[in-house]
């Protein structure tokens, strides 16, 4: 009797203790096995669908180049203007056209262009589909949602709190648009584009030409103005 008790105590003691290690290591494995956003190429070239903050829907060539510190958006909008965003990682803008109306403006904002980590340490929020694609989904400060193709890798969409978003039509890795191209036009260099000042990124939320680049690039920096 006195055994067959002890022995009980015994197996139930193993039986505790192995259901606790079992419970640390399902606890350790969530902690450090959740999958991290893979860094966006040094250079690429993609082909953005957008629906920006007012439901107004574009088409965007991103041209993005990191080692150049320089992002291009070309922005096409439906039925409407083609403006052209060049962002410098000194922190200048040119945003114009290159139609017969001449218009640019020369924007300064607080945060750089991307870096290709950004959306490093985001909160893992598991698979989700998007567009068709099976995605991992992160979550970064409560302002921005990135979707990831589990398979590839490659980024399928992200979407702003304000509700921008932009669907990854192609993503072609090394694809660097030549410097010429990159040269703001001359009418950007007069004095009537004097700088204007932006000490925050608001602006570009409320603004109906989302600056991906830099609005992502807030983001990046956790910048809370985005709400
Ligand atoms: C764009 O977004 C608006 C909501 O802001 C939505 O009603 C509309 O269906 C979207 N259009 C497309 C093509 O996704
Ligand atoms: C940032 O770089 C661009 C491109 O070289 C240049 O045109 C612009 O004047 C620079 N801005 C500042 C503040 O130096």
């Amino acid at each position: 009797m006195l055994i067959s008790g002890k022995s009980i105590t015994i197996s139930s003691l193993h039986l505790l203790v192995a259901a606790f290690s079992l419970w640390l290591t399902c606890i350790t494995a969530s902690e450090s096995g959740d999958p991290e956003p893979t860094p966006w190429p040094e250079q690429f070239h993609s082909i953005l669908f957008n629906n920006n903050t007012k439901g107004n829907l574009q088409i965007t060539d991103l041209w993005y180049d990191w080692p150049n510190g320089r992002n291009f958006n070309i922005i096409q909008s439906q039925l409407g203007k083609k403006e052209y965003h060049v962002e410098w990682d000194n922190h200048t803008s040119f945003h114009f056209t290159l139609d017969a109306n001449k218009e640019c403006r020369v924007l300064h904002f607080n945060v750089g262009i991307l870096r290709p980590n950004w959306f490093e340490g985001a909160k893992y929020l598991g698979q989700r589909y998007m567009d068709g694609f099976l995605c991992n989904v992160w979550n970064r400060v409560d302002h921005v949602w990135y979707y990831e193709d589990v398979v590839t890798k490659r980024p399928v969409f992200w979407i702003f709190i304000n509700g921008a978003g932009s669907h990854v039509m192609t993503f072609e890795v090394g694809k660097v648009l030549d410097d010429p191209n990159w040269q703001a036009p001359v009418y950007c260099f007069n004095d009537a584009n004097n700088k204007e000042e932006i000490s925050s990124p608001l602006s570009l939320v409320t603004d109906n030409d989302v600056s991906i680049g830099r609005l992502m690039g807030a983001a990046a920096m956790d910048v809370s103005l985005l709400l």
